[in-house]
């Protein structure tokens, strides 16, 4: 009936698309911490920071210090976005293991966000990925948008398919897909991978949903049934994004473990070491997690 993959590889985004977001400051020796608390908890990539400019999102400002002062574990991968040449400078200079590129499937979203038309923003990211890919780094790409934009309302399922495919063909090794403001609901998310698969292939893919609207986990069931084995998550459900009003928090990651746990997929994340990680974060930034298993099992 299905098609859910055995395992599943988690990337946990929380210190970087959930914090990028937070208002309360956050130190550096928080960020430090969390990160070391989700390498404990088994997590094999851990998108760790940012190098955008300060201005845009102050949150970031501190990437370098957080890759300079986190213990690196042997077998995981500690990443960043760039947006640009200078950010991937600033990333190689820190150590990165890896970086992503991130445009969009919409016009006016890459414009608020990125300051540049998509197009413009492909022409930016190919000496990225160039460089990356001369230096041994591996470049991963985020398309934004794909079910619905806040300026533009609905996406076609075509102009992802056409932004993922530029990627991918730039040299990415994988698309991640971005719900940027959680609107997508189950049959669109399941009529837009078919669209997206078919042109760049369903191991290319891995999903990237925010939960603002309480879909993101019945999408993803979705996008597992469609044999999506990625999946992008932030502890806690921390998360948004500055240039995307009314998103709220990633699906968090601790509602995606229990999740694929009940269904016997395998991640390799420790529920209870998670759970630590999701409390402490939510202790430093003053607020309740707002995943629901932490309220449960927390
Ligand atoms: P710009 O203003 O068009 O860039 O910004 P510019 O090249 O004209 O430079 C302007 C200034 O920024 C200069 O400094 C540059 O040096 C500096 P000044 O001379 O004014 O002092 N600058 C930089 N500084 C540090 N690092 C850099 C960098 N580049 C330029 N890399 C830019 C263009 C892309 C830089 C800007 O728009 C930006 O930083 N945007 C950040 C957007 C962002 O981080 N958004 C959130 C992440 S995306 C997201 O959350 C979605 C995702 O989660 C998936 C999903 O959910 O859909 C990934
Ligand atoms: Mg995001």
């Amino acid at each position: 009936m299905n098609n859910f993959p055995e395992t599943v590889s988690l990337v946990e985004v929380g210190p970087r698309d959930g914090l990028q977001n937070e208002k309360s400051e956050v130190s550096t020796q928080t960020k430090v911490d969390l990160v070391e608390m989700l390498a404990d908890a088994g997590h094999r990539h851990i998108e760790t920071g940012s190098f955008v400019s300060p201005k845009w999102v102050p949150q970031m400002a501190d990437s370098d210090a957080v890759f300079a002062q986190i213990k690196r574990r042997e077998g995981v991968t500690y990443s960043a976005l760039t947006p640009n040449i200078k950010g991937f400078e600033n990333a190689l200079a820190a150590r990165a293991d890896e970086v992503a590129i991130f445009g969009a499937a919409s016009e006016s979203f890459s414009q608020k966000n990125i300051n540049c038309s998509v197009d413009e923003s492909l022409d930016r990211f190919a000496p990225v990925v160039s460089q990356a890919r001369a230096n041994g780094l591996r470049v991963r790409g985020y398309v934004s948008c794909v079910l619905g934009c806040p300026y533009e309302g609905e996406i076609a399922p075509a102009a992802v398919a056409s932004v993922a495919k530029k990627m991918l063909d730039m040299g990415c090794y994988e698309i991640s897909l971005g719900d940027t403001i959680g609107t997508g609901t189950p049959v669109k998310t399941q009529r837009m991978l078919e669209v997206v698969a078919d042109a760049v292939g369903v191991d290319k893919l891995a999903a990237h949903f925010h939960d603002t609207y309480g879909q993101a986990l019945a999408n993803l069931y979705v996008a597992l049934s469609c044999g999506v084995s990625t999946i992008d998550s932030a502890v806690a459900g921390l998360g948004g994004c500055p240039y995307a009003k009314g998103a709220s928090g990633n699906v968090a990651t601790e509602d995606v473990l229990y999740m694929l746990d009940g269904m016997g997929i395998h991640t390799g994340v420790n529920m209870q070491k998670l759970l630590r990680a999701s409390v402490f974060i939510m202790q430093a930034v003053g607020r309740p997690p707002s995943s629901k298993v932490a309220n449960a099992m927390g």
